[in-house]
């Protein structure tokens, strides 16, 4: 079982400025529940139970939203707000734990991860980037379960990919399966290589690293010694890289969908999902856009 979840939350959102200056863009909702929150039920819905958030001193707000609001509680009690009360007891389940570790210089994705390494310890463990939302909803087993049973089969590392227009492969982590092979979705296969953020025309094919890993603590120790990469940051991809030459790793392609909530595009598409499936305003919410002028 993979029982530690690292979520890399230092990061600044400038692509979310104005709305990212005082409030962690993990923090901006999906209708009435933050994107981290999601990503957090993602990991337990995976069998997790303890998470590490790899976070920043501005980003407070993420902290506090996992932790007992004693004021708020005790308020909604005595107002006999039973049914809110149960939702906000809900963010956290019984036997779940957030720990933070602070990312002090943002030095890139496999530099966050590395700093997660002493909670994490001699263990295997997921990894999920929050701007990510991966949608496996009415699907009996979310993609990352898949993953970590995958790992715990075969021992090799885990890579979630789906595939991505061509011109779009310098945004991602690229990975190379062997020679000739395809990958069906909810299949596992060996890697040969991986490249972070790829020109089109160096792009060894067109199946990006989605944001949700199973790796081996082996990463750590490789992760201390990758250098500087693409962007002149300490690239987690790399780091993989040289795992998959030293034991190998497995890219697993997504059955879900994926919402990239790092971009107000993809934010907007998200949050357009999301209100349509809400029990609350999912029926006005459809009215509404049926009524928009232009729909
Ligand atoms: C990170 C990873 C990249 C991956 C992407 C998924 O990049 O480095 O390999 O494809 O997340 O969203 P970032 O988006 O942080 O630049």
């Amino acid at each position: 079982m993979i029982r530690k979840a690292v979520l890399p939350v230092a990061g600044l959102g400038t692509r979310f400025l104005p709305a990212s200056k005082a409030i962690p863009k993990e923090m901006l909702t999906l209708v009435d529940k933050p994107v981290i929150q999601h990503v957090v039920e993602e990991a337990l819905a995976a069998g997790i139970t303890e998470i590490i958030l790899v976070t920043h001193g501005a980003k407070k707000a993420i902290e506090d939203h996992f932790d007992v609001n004693y004021e708020l509680e005790s308020e909604l009690a005595q107002r006999g707000k039973t049914k809110l009360l149960k939702e906000l007891r809900s963010i956290l389940p019984a036997g779940i734990r957030v720990i933070s570790v602070r990312q002090g210089r943002a030095l890139g994705l496999g530099h966050a991860i590395l700093c997660a390494s002493e909670v994490v310890g001699n263990e295997p463990f997921a990894v999920l980037l929050p701007d990510v939302l991966v949608d496996n909803f009415a699907q009996p087993k979310n993609d990352l379960a898949c993953m970590s049973q995958r790992f715990i089969e075969t021992g090799l590392a885990q890579v979630l990919v789906d595939s991505v227009p061509q011109e779009k492969v310098d945004q991602y982590g690229i990975v190379a399966l062997k020679e000739g092979a395809s990958l069906a979705v909810g299949e596992s296969k060996p890697m040969q290589a991986m490249v972070e953020k790829p020109t089109p025309e160096q792009a060894p094919s067109n199946l990006a690293i989605v944001g949700r890993y199973v790796l081996p603590p082996r990463i750590f120790e490789l992760l201390a010694t990758t250098q500087p990469g693409a962007g002149n940051e300490i690239q987690l991809t790399d780091a993989l890289d040289a795992l998959l030459q030293e034991q190998g790793a497995e890219a697993y392609r997504m059955q879900g969908k994926t919402y990239d909530c790092g971009n107000k595009l993809g934010y907007l598409h998200a949050t357009l999902v999301h209100a349509l499936r809400h029990p609350e305003v999912s029926e006005g919410f459809r009215e509404l856009i049926n009524q928009l002028p232009e729909a």
